[in-house]
């Protein structure tokens, strides 16, 4: 394991919810509910019925090329339907889809009508552009309205989406367009990031020049930012100029259960990132499902994650699960921080915000200005409060409780990953929490910890965390890569999918997640993975060789440590070390914080020339560097 995440105590307090916690809960008793859970089979299909389906399916599970599963065998239905076009003939259709907000306090309100006749009108350009179902249509925007119409107008028409994070740059930037053969880009003039524009268009511009596939990029007028187009060309065009005119009607596609519906990429501990497949009808059934029992969604939510919409946690629980719910969802564009560290607590006062789902990062980082700010405003409105992405550490979890929610409110820390598509270890909010623990597998969800050959491991040791039965939000594939979905998750282990995290459970069974057993760091909860850090260092001039290891950091969790071997004559000077982290900024944005380098002669690696990070990690920290028999310098 690695040994530089943030350690978690033996946390041994119990916080049980409270009477109206429970008596307002859909999900009364959380233990009854894993019980009922345990036949998943049934347990999901149930579920299913929650979604409307065009054709209902003929087989809930198809298990026989596994581990390509099947959920919903030869169900018909869509997305948008059930999102979006289902809720415009009920009690829902002038409710508030989508509230957005953005740092300098600009809103805009989308009710469920107003979002159905501009995602047609999307649709209806997407097709007059030639896209077609199955193609894929890749975002780099801001969370803006826009995004979210685009993203619902793809799977409208069937195409499958591709977002890239717009913390990413040129170099990540290009990598996913590339890889996913993307023929048209929607980007936007710029987005607002502490007071100032970010031209995300300048770095949609630079990385055109190496996406050979891309036919037309769509631009949105988001900031009103002065930038540069190229019309003659006819590869780009205005978001506003291509829906003007559309029909704001357009029939859905009907779509297999079993149907592409996105791609995310996200980074593994080898090579380059890996594109996540998820596919249309489970998806939909376990993100629903989740949403609506661990957060408790009822009528009369506001319901907020602040996540971004580039990553998976905004995908499912910014966009797909609130629509599917058929509750509002607030959009934020901005920082936790700005204008001052109260903006999140100032939002929630204002809209009467319910549930509120955010990052262990942001916690520690607003913890740093105490209470004053959370104390300035009303936020009694909340309910329920989240929080994913990595470990919480106790002393923010027990700030979190105290400060936002007002020991009145419970924590739901959710586990999963861009992979599971859905929360998977995670309480609901009758259950009795640690700080901490995820607590346990959500009802239908069985996960384990387990030893290298699979065996489990006693109660309170550590080990490999595995989930041992298909789950209907699961990703299906790797795209264009399935010998890498079968080696990299279910061949290591058999018969089990590897998560890539190790954890223990303790004696009420209650999981405790450690961190990534692989060489995946988590900066501010963002997966980046070794090799990608170290190659975009290789690919500048003065390196030769890079090692990047994480290293333990207050607030971020982690940021990123390298070891570099210099060419001749590069000292590691004030101006180098400038010019790397712009350099670094430049291929893969600022996801990746840098924080510290060190010029080194060699590099510990394996008769096979591996990199042994272990060993750097260990003399980074002091420690002993344990067993070297397999180092070959
Ligand atoms: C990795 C997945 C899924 C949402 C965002 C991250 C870590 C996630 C928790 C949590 C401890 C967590 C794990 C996991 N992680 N949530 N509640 N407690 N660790 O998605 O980028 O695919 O990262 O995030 O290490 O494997 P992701």
């Amino acid at each position: 394991m690695k040994s530089n995440t943030i350690v978690l105590l033996d946390e041994k307090r119990v916080f049980k919810p409270s009477v109206e916690t429970v008596e307002r809960a859909h999900v009364k008793n959380w233990e009854n509910e894993i019980e009922k859970g345990k036949d998943f089979e049934k347990y999901w299909e149930e579920k299913a019925e929650d979604i409307d389906w065009f054709q209902k399916w003929d087989k809930v599970l198809d298990e026989s090329n596994k581990p390509f599963y099947k959920w919903f065998v030869n169900g018909k239905t869509n997305l948008t339907h059930n999102a979006v076009d289902r809720w415009i003939n009920t009690e829902k259709r002038n409710k508030v889809a989508i509230l957005y907000v953005n740092e300098r306090g600009d809103e805009k309100k989308l009710t469920y009508y107003e979002l159905y006749r501009e995602v047609n009108k999307m649709a209806n350009a997407l097709k007059n552009l030639g896209v077609k179902k199955g193609e894929t249509v890749s975002m780099y925007l801001p969370m803006c309205p826009e995004l979210i119409i685009s993203l619902l107008a793809c799977t409208k028409i069937g195409a499958v989406h591709s977002v890239v994070y717009s913390g990413l740059s040129v170099g990540a930037f290009v990598e996913r367009m590339n890889n996913a053969k993307v023929k048209v880009l929607i980007t936007a003039d710029g987005t607002y990031r502490r007071g100032k524009i970010i031209d995300l268009k300048k770095i949609s511009d630079e990385a055109m020049l190496q996406c050979p596939t891309v036919e037309t990029v769509v631009v949105v007028k988001h900031t009103q930012n002065e930038i540069k187009m190229s019309e003659l060309s006819g590869k780009e065009i205005f978001y506003d100029r291509l829906v003007e005119g559309e029909p704001a009607e357009c029939e859905c596609e009907p779509m297999d259960a079993e149907d592409p519906l996105f791609l995310l990429y996200t980074s593994g501990s080898t090579g380059k990132p890996k594109g996540i497949v998820h596919t249309t009808g489970g998806y939909m059934v376990g993100v629903s499902t989740t949403l609506k029992n661990i957060f408790d969604i009822q009528p009369d939510d506001l319901y907020w994650c602040t996540a971004d919409i580039g990553w998976i946690t905004g995908h499912s629980y910014v966009i797909y699960g609130p629509l599917l719910l058929g509750t509002t969802t607030l959009v934020y564009e901005g920082a936790p921080d700005y204008p001052d560290p109260g903006a999140w607590w100032k939002i929630v006062e204002k809209y009467g915000v319910t549930k509120f789902y955010t990052a262990p990062t942001a916690i520690r980082h607003l913890m740093r200005f105490g209470d004053r700010y959370p104390n300035i405003y009303n936020i009694s409105s909340l309910r329920i409060l989240g929080t994913v992405g990595e470990p919480i550490n106790p002393e923010a979890w027990i700030w979190y409780y105290k400060n936002i929610g007002k020991e009145k409110t419970p924590i739901m820390d959710t586990w999963w990953q861009t992979e599971t598509g859905m929360h998977m270890i995670a309480p609901l909010p009758s259950a009795d929490l640690k700080p901490g623990s995820a607590t346990k597998p959500v009802p239908g969800v069985s996960a384990d910890v387990v030893d290298e050959k699979g065996n489990p491991v006693p109660l309170g040791t550590g080990g490999h965390l595995v989930i041992t039965k298909p789950w209907p939000a699961m990703f299906r594939t790797l795209y264009e890569d399935e010998e890498k979905y079968k080696n990299v998750y279910w061949n290591d282990i058999p018969g089990v999918y590897k998560a890539g995290d190790m954890a223990r459970k303790d004696k009420d069974g209650y999981f405790w997640i450690q961190g990534r057993s692989d060489d995946v760091l988590k900066i501010a909860g963002h997966r980046i993975g070794t090799s990608e850090v170290e190659s975009a260092f290789g690919s500048h001039p003065a390196v030769v060789e890079a090692a990047v290891i994480g290293k333990a950091d207050p607030v971020k969790g982690e940021v990123i440590k390298a070891f570099l071997i210099l060419k001749e004559g590069y000292q590691l000077k004030t101006k180098l070390i400038e010019e790397l982290k712009e350099h670094i900024r430049y291929e893969l944005g600022p996801v990746a914080v840098i924080g510290e380098l060190e010029k080194v002669d060699s590099l510990p690696k394996t008769r096979s020339g591996k990199i042994m990070r272990r060993i750097l990690r260990a003399r980074d920290k002091g420690e002993d560097v344990g067993d070297t028999s397999t180092l070959e310098e």
